[in-house]
């Protein structure tokens, strides 16, 4: 006998004589003749009411001590609410206490702090607005497939330990600590080699760009979508030690195409939310951001702002606030930068292009101006950057010379030349972070909140 989701029952068409199903108890209400018990199974943000006559098998021994976190199977008939708020609720003739919780559960009926919840990140799915998350997170990973594969993109899984930081930032989390001059000597000779990634430097990847670019340079159009992870320490509410990323690298297209594909993702991924997970966004509506809903459409409706680096500076410095961090040309733009053109200044997202390329990866195409280089950075209000990419320099001696600058040894990435020196072409790609791309879309303030087990200075275990 199949059990039917709490989603499924609410959306019947019709009534059943029989149905089954299982979750956890919300909370319980006795009235005279029956108890009325909220049943959720994480399947959407509403509950099931089920109604349990107290003449029915098992009342006193079984309903009468269901209390919050129980889990349960509930056996009835789909019937149509008399009540308000939901058209269907399930007359139990059985109830089977599953798993019971005792008074100790957290999650009691009363609100939390989100800093408690981050404590207790094994029972935290559980609790409403959690729920809503992880439904959101997940419809956006498919929504994040749908819109390559729709257009011929074929996803490519780059390796998570390698031997390059793609970034050049020494964001690198360490595998191997052995010193592979002076092997360690255990008596077999091989343990030590192997629980250290066979003596060779490795790391936990902080792109999988550089390997995407070889897919792309042969299969055309490709992405990439796992995750990545950097060792820098900043304990901010926008980065985490390990996140997910998505990096599509498009052969044949240049910095116009490739912020094209940018604004069209973000704008793709948002329509597909709201479209599949509208109860849940209400929800972010209502309790965590109040302009969220408002604020997505508008995000919808106009295309976004694009201004070089250079007249950003400019929009800066012409603006007479007073930075924390002082900017002028050839600065990195710090986040509070990044937040008031896209916030103050433009009021929606903005793309900025052209960045001086002395701040920027060796990889990235140099403009015919000698001093900037094909970056581009779409910065949102409320987060600010959530995509970086660029094209990428596909000339061969113009890299090797960009590679020497940044004091990159040639022989580490002669595989990487080789895409340049056959059949080389023009070709680009992207970053997105997924997790600001849902805080983006939830309205969740910290990033911690949007990934089922953050990783952030200071918790880095489970
Ligand atoms: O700007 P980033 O560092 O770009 C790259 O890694 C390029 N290789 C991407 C490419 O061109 N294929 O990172 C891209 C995005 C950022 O815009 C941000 O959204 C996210 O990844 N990101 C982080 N998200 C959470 N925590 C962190 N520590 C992040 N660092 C970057
Ligand atoms: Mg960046």
């Amino acid at each position: 006998f199949k059990a039917t989701s709490v989603k499924a029952a609410l959306q019947a068409s019709e009534p059943a004589d029989s149905i089954l199903v299982n979750g956890w108890v919300r909370t319980r209400r006795d009235a005279k003749a029956f108890s009325f018990v909220e049943l959720n199974d994480g399947s959407c943000l509403k509950n099931l009411q089920v109604i349990a006559d107290v003449g029915m098998p098992g009342y006193v021994e079984t309903v009468l001590k269901l209390t919050t976190g129980a889990a349960i199977s509930v056996r009835g008939e789909l019937v149509a609410s008399k009540g308000g708020g939901q058209a269907w609720e399930v007359k139990a003739s059985e109830i089977t206490l599953v798993g019971a919780a005792d008074a100790t559960y957290p999650l009691q009926k009363k609100g939390h702090s989100m800093e408690f919840l981050r404590e207790i990140a094994h029972l935290r799915p559980r609790a409403n607005l959690f729920g809503a998350v992880f439904r959101v997170r997940s419809r956006l990973a498919y929504a994040v497939h749908q819109f390559f594969q729709e257009q011929g993109f074929v996803y490519v899984h780059t390796p998570i330990v390698t031997g390059s930081d793609c970034e050049g930032a020494g964001e690198l989390f360490r595998v191997s600590t052995l010193d592979p001059s002076s092997p360690p000597k255990s008596e077999d000779g091989l343990i030590d080699y192997a629980q250290d990634f066979f003596a060779r430097p490795t790391y936990l990847t902080v792109s999988g760009q550089l390997e995407a670019e070889v897919f792309a340079c042969a299969l055309g159009n490709v992405y990439t979508f796992g995750p990545t992870f950097r060792a820098e320490n900043s304990n901010t509410s926008r980065h985490a030690s390990e996140f997910w990323m998505i990096e599509p690298e498009m052969a044949f297209t240049d910095l116009a195409g490739n912020m094209d594909v940018a604004e069209e993702f973000v704008k793709y991924l948002i329509r597909d939310v709201k479209e599949h997970c509208a109860d849940d966004l209400a929800i972010f509506g209502k309790f965590v951001d109040k302009g969220l809903l408002e604020r997505l459409e508008f995000v919808l409706e106009r295309p976004f702002q694009r201004v070089s680096y250079t007249e950003a500076i400019e929009i800066l410095t012409a603006s007479g606030k007073t930075w924390e961090n002082p900017v002028e040309w050839g600065d990195n733009l710090q986040s509070e930068h990044e937040r008031f053109l896209a916030e103050e200044h433009f009021k929606c997202p903005v793309t900025v292009y052209n960045y001086p390329k002395e701040i920027k990866p060796f990889y990235m195409r140099l403009n015919d101006d000698g001093k900037t280089v094909t970056a581009m950075d779409v910065l949102v209000p409320g987060i600010g950057e959530i995509v970086g990419g660029s094209q990428r320099e596909e000339r061969l001696a113009v890299l090797e010379a960009n590679m020497d600058h940044h004091g990159l040894n040639q022989d580490d990435y002669s595989w990487y030349l080789d895409l340049r020196r056959y059949g080389s072409v023009p070709h680009s790609g992207f970053g997105l972070g997924f997790e600001r791309m849902l805080m983006f879309v939830t309205g969740m303030a910290n990033i911690r909140d949007v990934i089922p087990f953050a990783r952030t200075p200071g918790n880095a275990g489970f």
